[in-house]
């Protein structure tokens, strides 16, 4: 356990989601902090918020931009910043204090900054530069540096032009104060400052539709900088924006001229200015890096290497002038996501050599990121790497799942007898075993680190239980959704896909924000959505809309709902209900005029993958369409929009009335029977409370006559085992999540999977590999799973939204007899630890300052419940409700708990 205050204390201070972030252009950026507290009960009563333009007027109290004075308020979440206009570059120092339940008030927190980014054009000095002749040899045939004459290189047919590189020098004359690079791209693109990486993040700026909108970073360089010479460098490579996305090798389709666009500010400590920004005056040439492409991989050829470009007196007397462009019609913006950055390093647990000279290096699990490249070579000594999920059965890599994607990567040793290092910068492969070819003798145990990469969303999530395959295939979960958590929310890290597909983010978004703080990262995708969703009204496939165009699908398109109310549920952003208020009713307005007699037509992929059962894709369509439009009458009640929530309310009753006339039998069947049928219907409240019964009964029946197993794709899976949960058959939910025979979570686990699999078929015993042609390793869908293990195993569910009502429900049941839950969410740590022993529960509560619980504590009575050794019903901070469904009920306070009951005699029906 944390080390807790004794006084309410402000913590974690956080703006647009965010800890000190630089280059904001939300002009009342909206404030959360947290509150801890060791006693119970402890509550915020108000608050004080102080901004200042500079440190010292913060510490002196004085806030010269804002002073909030004292707000009687319990609020500590999306306070919205009232003070002075934000001009661009406004430095905000701020800080918090609060006033408990007794009206004290505490210490001022620890200071926190935003800084405003360049909020008009007239801010931008900087040109769009380039270097476009490498453009036209690419075109033509190429031949990769030490290929042997006659050699073909690989995949000859693919276009894949070497990144530029652009530098210029520059004399700073006084004392520096601050510096600040403001940079973008069209492509991706890595700054240098005097031989230093600007930043740690990758691939920036991110991927957006570059037609409408391209976001910008913002960095402090300060510590890069010095007085005198100095020079800027960057690596600029094609990206999302000109190289291969999706299938079909298709590259170009933003288009195919990259361009960097940067701008550093300089601040002299006797106040002036100095800006270098990016002209037709800096140079350009290539480099090393003879290709870098997200799908294809990166070759790199150190012999090439130009010592010193990113330096002070450099010689770039040889190099060209670069290209510029005048007019980029994408409005320029800060970047409001979670940028990429290195999550952990992966050593080989083996390695093999299947045939003759290709090693084969495990990595132990199977991860998104590239490989580290050790090496001492002879100079033109070629390397090559090759990565894929799965070995054949001859130990040699299965790459057919990859289709077009290229996934190799390739280095050439510059040779000198010294050790050499590589990684590439502008690629990332989905990976669990690294081919190695060209490698002097075996590789050693250092040739190869696997470095895994993802969106740097803050965790926020912990699940420990007494089930090693529970434990594992929490695990995978997390492992997938890093993998897949790459500046968007993709389907796959491996082959020629890795887009934003909507019906993935919308099934998988609640779980992923049981494991990590996704507002940020869903913040930016949310805004992609938008920008892709068709003239009529209908969202995408994928966001951002490239490749896989079209619109509408049912479940698929709905996410331009579901996942803005997601957002609003965990972490109650209501503008983020507001911005796309309008693109949300016209997406209903859409489905309204698409459908006949309100059944919403067979569009789309229907119950995607599901396993020997066949959901009607109009009955999937139709649920969709009541369950969209439930969630929009609520989110127009949040937003005070009485008449839109009575419309839409109106609407979704008509609807059900519609889905129940066309599809449900008065026995309660639903056409097609099939899992996901009775598994939507419920989740969606389509049902009459009779006919409630019913569908649970056939969905039980159907589970038990297949051996208790399960049938549902990615669409019925996701809500499968809270409608079991909730209709109290958690046993059969349980069954489900301890099966491991097919199809199950286990069955894959038994595999050896260290990740989730897109198909529950992605490889059997009978028949090896699924159809190459859709057989990915890493698919999140299935792994919706998560949420259930936290809100029933660990019982940590938000009673409203963002969990200022918290409802701690833990239901023991299936193998577990001990399990250790923890939600870190927007207002604080939420934990649950229980263990049954000897017809005994002991249950372990954290619940975070100035928020309550509901706890069901899993008793046959009140009676002989004790809370830290005493009856609960009298211990401090607790209030009995009831008994309820084999629990006892209280009303907590925040605070530290242990209770113990003796159990009831079915914790789950075995
Ligand atoms: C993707 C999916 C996606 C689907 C649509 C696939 O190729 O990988 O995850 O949702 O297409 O049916």
């Amino acid at each position: 356990m944390r080390h807790m205050p004794s006084h309410l204390t402000p913590r974690c201070l956080r703006c647009e989601y965010r800890e000190n972030p630089l280059g904001i252009d939300v002009t009342l950026p909206r404030l959360s902090w947290i509150v801890e507290s060791a006693s119970r009960g402890d509550k915020q009563t108000a608050y004080q918020i102080v901004v200042s333009s500079t440190p010292k007027k913060l510490d002196a109290e004085e806030g010269d931009l804002w002073d909030s004075g004292k707000v009687p308020s319990n609020e500590t979440i999306q306070v919205a910043y009232a003070g002075k206009r934000l001009a661009s570059r406004t430095r905000g120092w701020w800080k918090v204090r609060v006033w408990d339940k007794k009206a004290k008030v505490s210490a001022w927190s620890e200071p926190a900054l935003w800084t405003m980014g360049l909020l008009g054009d007239g801010d931008w000095q900087a040109e769009w530069i380039g270097y476009d002749e490498p453009l036209k040899a690419a075109a033509d045939k190429r031949e990769l540096a030490g290929a042997k004459q006659g050699e073909k290189p690989p995949a000859d047919d693919l276009v894949l032009p070497p990144p530029r590189y652009l530098r210029r020098e520059f004399r700073l004359q006084r004392p520096i104060a601050r510096a600040t690079l403001y940079s973008t791209a069209l492509g991706l693109y890595e700054i240098h400052i005097n031989g230093r990486r600007a930043s740690e993040d990758y691939f920036t700026p991110g991927w957006t539709d570059y037609n409408k909108r391209v976001y910008y970073n913002t960095y402090d360089v300060t510590p890069l900088v010095r007085r005198g010479e100095n020079a800027i460098g960057a690596v600029l490579a094609d990206g999302w924006y000109a190289g291969h996305i999706g299938w079909g090798h298709k590259r170009d389709h933003y288009g195919s001229k990259t361009r960097l666009r940067a701008q550093l500010e300089v601040e002299y400590t006797d106040g002036t200015k100095e800006t270098i920004a990016t002209r037709r005056s800096w140079r350009a040439s290539v480099g090393p890096l003879l290709e870098a492409d997200f799908l294809m991989g990166e070759s790199y050829d150190a012999r090439r290497e130009v010592p010193g470009w990113d330096m002070p007196g450099f010689d770039d007397s040889g190099w060209a002038q670069p290209n510029v462009t005048s007019r980029v019609s994408a409005q320029v913006q800060p970047y409001p996501g979670v940028t990429v950055q290195r999550f952990a390093e992966h050593k080989p647990v083996s390695v093999t050599e299947p045939q003759k000279g290709a090693y084969v290096l495990d990595l132990g699990t199977n991860l998104a990121g590239f490989a580290r490249l050790k090496v001492k070579g002879r100079a033109g000594q070629k390397i090559v790497l090759r990565f894929a999920e799965r070995l054949n059965p001859d130990g040699t890599i299965y790459t057919t799942n990859l289709r077009g994607a290229r996934a190799t990567d390739t280095y050439i040793c510059r040779g000198g007898g010294k050790e050499e290092i590589w990684e590439p910068r502008f690629t990332f492969h989905g990976f669990q075993y690294v081919e190695v070819t060209g490698y002097p003798g075996k590789p050693g145990p250092d040739a190869i680190t696997a470095i895994e990469i993802t969106s740097a969303t803050p965790p926020a999530g912990e699940f420990r239980c007494s089930n090693a395959m529970a434990n594992r295939l929490y695990a995978n979960i997390r492992q997938t959704q890093r993998a897949n958590f790459i500046d968007i929310p993709t389907d796959c890290p491996q082959r020629d896909e890795r887009m934003g597909w909507m019906g993935d983010a919308q099934i998988y978004i609640r779980t992923a924000a049981c494991n990590s703080d996704v507002a940020a990262f869903f913040t930016k995708w949310l805004v992609d959505v938008e920008d892709a969703q068709n003239p009529d009204g209908s969202y995408p496939h994928v966001a951002p809309r490239k490749v896989a165009e079209g619109g509408g699908a049912a479940a698929w398109a709905d996410a331009g709902i579901i996942c803005p109310w997601a957002i609003y549920q965990v972490y109650g952003d209501k503008r983020v209900l507001e911005r796309h208020y309008g693109a949300m009713q016209h997406f209903i307005e859409y489905c309204e005029t698409n459908s006949k007699g309100l059944l919403r037509p067979a569009e789309g992929f229907g119950e995607w993958l599901s396993i020997q059962a066949d959901t009607p894709q109009d009955v999937l369509a139709t649920a969709y369409f009541a369950h969209s439009t439930d969630l929009m009458a609520r989110i127009a009640d949040v937003l005070g929009k009485r008449d839109d929530a009575a419309k839409y309310r109106g609407l979704f009753e008509r609807i059900r009335e519609a889905f129940n006339k066309e599809y449900v039998g008065a026995d309660g069947r639903i056409r097609g029977e099939t899992q996901a049928d009775y598994v939507m219907a419920l989740a969606f409240d389509l049902l009459s409370p009779e006919k409630r019964e019913m569908a649970v009964k056939w969905l039980v029946k159907d589970i038990e006559s297949r051996g208790w197993h399960l049938s549902t794709g990615f669409v019925g899976t996701k809500d499968l085992m809270p409608v079991l949960t909730d209709a109290g058959r958690v046993d059969v939910a349980y069954r489900l999540f301890h099966n491991d025979t097919f199809p199950s979570w286990g069955f894959s686990i038994k595999q050896g999977a260290t990740s989730i699999w897109e198909r529950w078929d992605g490889w059997t015993p009978e028949k090896g590999f699924q159809d190459p042609g859709m057989n990915s390793f890493a698919h999140y869908a299935f792994g919706a799973v998560g949420q259930w293990m936290f809100e029933t195993i660990g019982g940590i569910k938000t009673g409203g939204p963002a969990y200022e009502s918290i409802v701690i429900r833990p239901r023991p049941g299936g193998k577990l007899n001990w399990a250790v839950v923890r939600h870190e969410s927007i207002r604080g740590m939420i934990a649950t630890d229980w263990k049954t022993k000897d017809g005994k529960i002991f249950l372990n509560v954290t619940i975070p300052a100035n928020t309550t619980a509901k706890v069901y504590v899993p008793a046959a009575s009140a009676d002989g419940v004790l809370e830290s050794g005493k009856p609960a019903a009298k211990a401090e901070g607790v209030h009995f409700l009831r008994v309820e469904g084999g629990a006892a009920v209280y009303e907590v306070a925040s605070g530290n708990y242990r209770f113990e009951a003796p159990l009831p005699l079915d914790v789950s029906r075995k």
